[in-house]
């Protein structure tokens, strides 16, 4: 393990985040976001990196190792949010004849084939003892070009929240939508019955909030509307700022350390120190972690 960088509020750690984890004492996290490199997409240049396995099995198994860890570190009234996409068999195709990772079998009969990664992977993970909360939809508002014409191009991506207890630090209030101006009211109370929750708005003499109405605002649903991170040449696969920010907001507690075990340019560190959290990051690129301290830096200004 090298420490690549560290302050007051975060440690860039370097090397393969199985190893790094292991040296990591029990609890230290109070939440962790994260998203690994996907199964057969895109290579980062470096030796012992994720992603390049010749068999889905052997991609699963080497993430179950990962969050098996990880479970480890995290507190255990933390949450492990989890943005993982799913590649065709046909990806692992273009990806040897381009000549970039390891030639890969692909399974017998699947070319083309959606390869169900991040199912096999929740199913690893709840094997595993974790507890899946929610599969959230990351509906992207733009997205990269598919020159495909027989099937639909891909527009979302999930995330999945995982906590390793049934009791866990979540505070939804910190992520409610609030209610648009009269829009809140729904239901009809009938004639002098009291306005629950003291809500005063458009019609409160005749109408009830909705199950879904709250004073803080509404549960905003497992259905996120987002656009995707701007991706420069530095980096292919940055997250969401605002994806990050939901996940930190209701997952980390204040003051809490935020964890990314493939940290990247650490977009979850950069959020995580906006939102008044400490930050440990783990990438096995010295070149993310160059980037991810500048920007940190930045933050930290
Ligand atoms: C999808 S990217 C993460 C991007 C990050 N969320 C961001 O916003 O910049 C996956 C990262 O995992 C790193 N990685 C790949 N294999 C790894 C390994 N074995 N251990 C630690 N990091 C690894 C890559 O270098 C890459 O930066």
């Amino acid at each position: 393990m090298t420490l690549y960088h560290q302050d007051e509020r975060v440690t860039l750690l370097l090397g393969d985040a199985l190893d790094i984890l292991r040296s990591l004492p029990d609890a230290s996290a109070d939440c962790i976001v994260t998203s690994p490199p996907y199964y057969g997409l895109r290579t980062y240049g470096v030796a012992g990196q994720y992603g390049q396995e010749d068999t889905p099995a052997e991609y699963v198994a080497a993430l179950r190792a990962v969050f098996r860890e990880a479970r480890r570190v995290l507190a255990s009234d933390g949450t492990l949010w989890l943005n993982l996409a799913d590649s065709y068999g046909s990806a692992i195709e273009s990806r040897s004849r381009i000549g970039i990772g390891n030639p890969a079998r692909s399974e017998p009969g699947r070319r083309k084939s959606l390869q169900l990664i991040p199912e096999r992977v929740c199913l690893a993970l709840y094997d595993d003892g974790w507890i899946l909360r929610n599969k959230i939809v990351w509906s992207k508002t733009s997205c990269m070009p598919e020159r495909v014409s027989d099937r639909l191009r891909s527009k979302h991506e999930p995330v999945y929240l995982f906590t390793s207890r049934e009791r866990y630090w979540f505070d939804l209030d910190a992520i409610r939508e609030k209610a648009k101006a009269g829009a809140t009211w729904t239901g009809r109370k009938a004639a002098g019955a009291p306005s629950r929750h003291g809500l005063k708005g458009p019609g409160a003499q005749e109408a009830v909030p909705s199950l879904a109405t709250h004073p803080n605002g509404a549960n905003p649903g497992d259905v996120w509307t987002l656009s995707p991170a701007r991706s420069g040449s530095a980096h292919f696969a940055i997250m969401p700022p605002e994806l990050a920010s939901r996940c930190i907001k209701a997952g980390c507690k204040p003051g809490g350390t935020v964890l990314d075990p493939f940290s990247g340019t650490a977009t979850t560190g950069a959020v995580a120190l906006e939102l008044g959290r400490k930050y440990v990051g783990i990438d096995i690129s010295p070149a993310y972690h160059d980037l991810a301290k500048k920007q940190l830096l930045e933050v930290a200004a």
